[in-house]
């Protein structure tokens, strides 16, 4: 046994003799005996686009080397299907990684709905399954007047082309009640005296809203006394599990004793409330940087470890706003023929997505947003056999050339789409492809995958060739660098 100091961390901490070999050892600068893990401790997984880029499929298949998954943002907006020993899950909350025996975080980033998280549980432990799931105090809970809130705004909205076609989980509302600070926290839920003041102050107010502004008639949803009860027996449920944890601190202590931890980003980068298409956009940030103040871990160790872009090979969008690459007008049997062999039918909300060409200046916003030390490119196999395949480019605008997206959406809808067009490559055995590894993808295939990396300047790291865990073909585990 070895004690050790982290310079990363600052923790002190013990290392078995079994994997003392995986650490360097050198003094600090304070003189103090100090090691540092060889190996990568910490792989945040980001989506490159608009959501839905499959990110579940490498958080699934990289989460083996991890500890802990932990969420930094968003709620049950986001939907993964993971199968695991022939058994299909769905999951919208529950981290996926907690069906494989790991430790399922989700931080304060993170917005909450106790009843879909509960019913997940509830529903893996029917099935054989008992999560460990840890939730920071500092989370906000998505309360049932949010998800009423969200329903009503976006119909009000929708007369003026400014609704953003929300999954309507009360996403937005709830987080904007944070940003107001009136929200209800987690750590609210344990203590019933502040409960009920945080409940008092903040229900009036949205029942208010809703009557007077919306004009509709309330329910249960916006009764002080009923929501009171329900959320006391929530915290109730929270504290005989023990579910309920200072994540910055918890997720901090699991690095200082040497696991590994998966950040699981949802949504994507062109959906982050600050650097996506606002206002047709989700409420969090799904951006690196979310992952530092979505947990607690700082910016610097986050940095130490990988970031990893995931690309689906063409764009899906379920919500609504420009997408100047759309495959629409006579392009759209071909959106429909992608659309049908890629299963572009929304996790949560079952909606078809619209679908478009791969876009260039998306992708190196999204590089230079998150700084990527790697990505995956998804659904390649879904391109096979078009008779040609494009991507934008770059964009014209103002008759000038533009290699990234503009700041403001509404002059990103005037960018014209400049494409460049790559042969098309065959159907084949995707899952001897899965099997067999990189030189068995046909050659342009390769020649695509190979333009994405050197445009965005950084490392492949694995190509999804289909749905299961054994279609992907993986170049670099990210915990191995
Ligand atoms: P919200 O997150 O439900 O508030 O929705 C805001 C926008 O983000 C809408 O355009 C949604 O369609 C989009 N969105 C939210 N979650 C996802 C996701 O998991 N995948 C793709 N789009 C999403």
């Amino acid at each position: 046994m070895f004690r050790w100091h982290s310079p990363g961390i600052g923790v002190s901490a013990t290392i078995s003799d079994a994997d003392i070999e995986s650490y360097v050892w050198f003094k600090d600068r304070n003189g103090f005996e100090a090691a540092q893990r060889i190996a990568c401790m910490s792989v945040t997984i980001v989506g490159s686009q608009l959501g839905d880029e499959g990110k579940g499929a490498l958080v699934d298949l990289w989460g083996g080397e991890a500890d802990v998954v932990s969420r930094y943002q968003g709620g049950d907006n986001a939907g993964h299907t993971v199968v695991e020993n022939g058994e299909e899950y769905k999951l919208s909350l529950v981290p996926s990684g907690a069906i494989r025996n790991k430790i399922g975080v989700l931080g304060n980033g993170c917005v909450v709905n106790l009843d879909t998280l509960f019913d997940e549980i509830d529903t893996l432990r029917d099935r054989g399954i008992d999560p460990e799931v840890r939730i920071a105090r500092r989370a906000h809970v998505i309360m049932p007047y949010h998800r009423v809130l969200d329903g009503i705004e976006e119909d009000a909205k929708s007369d003026s082309d400014l609704d953003a076609g929300t999954t309507g989980r009360g996403i937005g509302p709830t987080y904007e009640d944070k940003a107001g600070r009136r929200g209800i926290r987690v750590g609210d839920l344990l203590d019933r005296s502040t409960l009920r003041e945080r409940l008092e102050y903040v229900v009036p107010q949205k029942r208010a809203l809703a009557e007077k502004v919306f004009d509709i008639d309330v329910g249960a949803q916006f009764d002080t006394d009923v929501l009171f009860d329900k959320y006391a027996g929530i915290g109730e449920r929270l504290r005989e599990e023990s579910m309920t944890v200072n994540a910055g601190k918890f997720l901090n202590d699991c690095l200082g004793s040497g696991k590994n931890i998966l950040f699981e980003g949802a949504q994507g980068t062109s959906i982050d409330i600050d650097h996506g298409i606002y206002p047709y956009v989700t409420s969090s940030n799904p951006t690196a940087g979310g992952a530092a103040t979505g947990t607690g871990i700082g910016p610097t160790v986050i940095g130490q470890g990988e970031v990893v872009g995931i690309i689906k090979s063409y764009l899906s969008r379920v919500g609504t706003g420009p997408l100047p690459t759309e495959l629409i007008d006579q392009d759209e049997p071909l959106a429909d023929a992608i659309r049908e062999r890629g299963s572009e039918f929304g996790t949560v909300t079952g909606r078809p997505r619209r679908i478009g060409w791969l876009d260039m200046p998306m992708l190196r916003h999204a590089q230079r947003a998150n700084g990527f030390t790697g990505i995956a490119v998804n659904h390649i196999d879904v391109l096979a056999e078009l008779e040609t395949i494009k991507v934008g480019h770059s964009y014209e605008l103002d008759g000038e050339t533009r290699m990234t997206m503009p700041a403001t959406t509404e002059r990103w809808n005037e960018c014209e789409p400049v494409y460049r067009t790559f042969d098309p490559w065959p159907d084949v055995s995707w899952s001897d492809v899965g099997e067999a590894g990189y030189s068995s993808l046909p050659s342009n295939a390769q020649a695509y995958l190979e333009y994405i990396a050197a445009e965005l300047d950084t490392s492949l790291y694995a190509i999804g060739v289909g749905p299961d865990r054994a279609d992907t073909v993986e170049l670099t585990n990210p915990f191995d660098r």
